[in-house]
């Protein structure tokens, strides 16, 4: 069926409960509001508000990663389809899916080099598999491949797709989404994805490169200050969610450049000697003039931090794609076994 039909299919293998995320953001947050310093999960910035305010910082002029990869995608999209070489069937899984703006300029690569693929968009919410379908019909009209949507955890969705779908798997993890994760947590996640693949698969990977500092600032501090707003929705999330007391005018954002950990780092920075109350918790939390919540880390990359990621993971790298600044990388890496 797969190499003669097409078809727009989607595959549950994970149920979404709304009273587990609730309990999820309660333990998030008891743990990132008790530790010293304190903290939040980057992933709390993802609801409905946070996930439109990131589609908003996609289309700001100062934060370039979004135009940088969509300039590699479009012009070296081809060259990408060519290390796919033969007529063989295979899966493009795109881990983590956004609106689907990026992932159509190198489908529409795949198309015009008449690659056969069928398009796995994977990811735990089944509202993100179902928008970037609605995405692509409104896109095409008719879809011209099939689709089979997976709702599942990463790995959980790769291992089905092997047990299932036999065919080579190009993986994409683009936007520079391996940069939310510490050094630690990228290998760790990198070396499960490659567990996960079989010999000869392909994974594209989106890097952020280090660059001007003035340049990542103005990224991570934007003018019409989305940005921050992305950074007060958690605390407006948190007050909803959590019967929480959180007075925005009293903190700060800012967005800095870490020297040692290589990464921007957005903070929440107290104004005053304050005393938060959670009620769904029954818990206040104290801050001190100046303490911080640290919001996310978006680490940057040299082409050696890329080479070491990818030597020390099992993959090797078939080429760095990069846009014409130099500010961005797409990496193809093939899984050696
Ligand atoms: C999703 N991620 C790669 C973005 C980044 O650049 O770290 C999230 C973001 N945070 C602030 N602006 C964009």
């Amino acid at each position: 069926m797969l190499d003669t039909e097409r078809f727009v299919d989607i595959k549950r293998l994970a149920s979404e409960v709304t009273s587990d995320i609730r309990h999820e953001l309660a333990l998030a947050v008891l743990e990132g509001l008790s530790k010293l310093p304190k903290g939040l999960p980057s992933r709390l910035f993802y609801d409905d508000k946070g996930s439109e305010l990131f589609e908003q910082i996609m289309e700001l002029e100062e934060y370039y990663p979004t135009r940088c990869e969509a300039e590699i995608l479009s012009q070296q999209g081809l060259k990408i389809t060519d290390y796919l070489v033969g007529s063989q069937q295979f899966n493009l899984v795109e881990l983590g899916c956004g609106n689907g703006a990026k992932t159509i300029l190198l489908l529409n690569a795949f198309i015009e080099a008449k690659k056969k693929f069928s398009y796995v968009p994977l990811d735990i919410s089944s509202t993100a598999v179902e928008f970037i379908i609605t995405n692509f019909k409104k896109e095409y009209g008719e879809i011209p491949f099939s689709i089979q949507g997976l709702v599942a955890e990463y790995f959980q969705g790769i291992k089905w797709l092997n047990q299932n779908i036999q065919a080579k798997n190009f993986v994409l993890f683009l936007g520079s989404n391996i940069g939310n994760f510490n050094k630690s947590i990228a290998l760790r996640f990198l070396r499960q994805l490659w567990y996960s693949l079989n010999e000869g698969d392909f994974i594209l990977i989106g890097f952020d490169l280090k660059k001007d500092l003035d340049v990542l600032y103005d990224a991570y501090n934007d003018s019409k200050g989305i940005t921050k707003e992305f950074n007060f929705n958690v605390l407006a999330r948190i007050n909803e969610m959590l019967g929480g007391d959180f007075d925005r005018k009293q903190f700060q954002h800012q967005g800095l450049y870490n020297v040692q950990t290589g990464a921007m780092e957005s903070y929440l920075i107290s104004q005053n000697r304050q005393v938060v109350t959670l009620k769904e918790l029954d818990k206040q939390f104290k801050f001190k003039p100046w303490e911080a919540i640290h919001m996310e880390y978006s680490y940057k990359y040299l082409r050696d931090d890329i080479s070491d990621l990818a030597g020390g993971t099992g993959f090797e790298i078939v080429e760095n794609f990069t846009d014409s600044k130099g500010y961005f990388i797409d990496s193809l890496w093939r899984a050696k076994k």
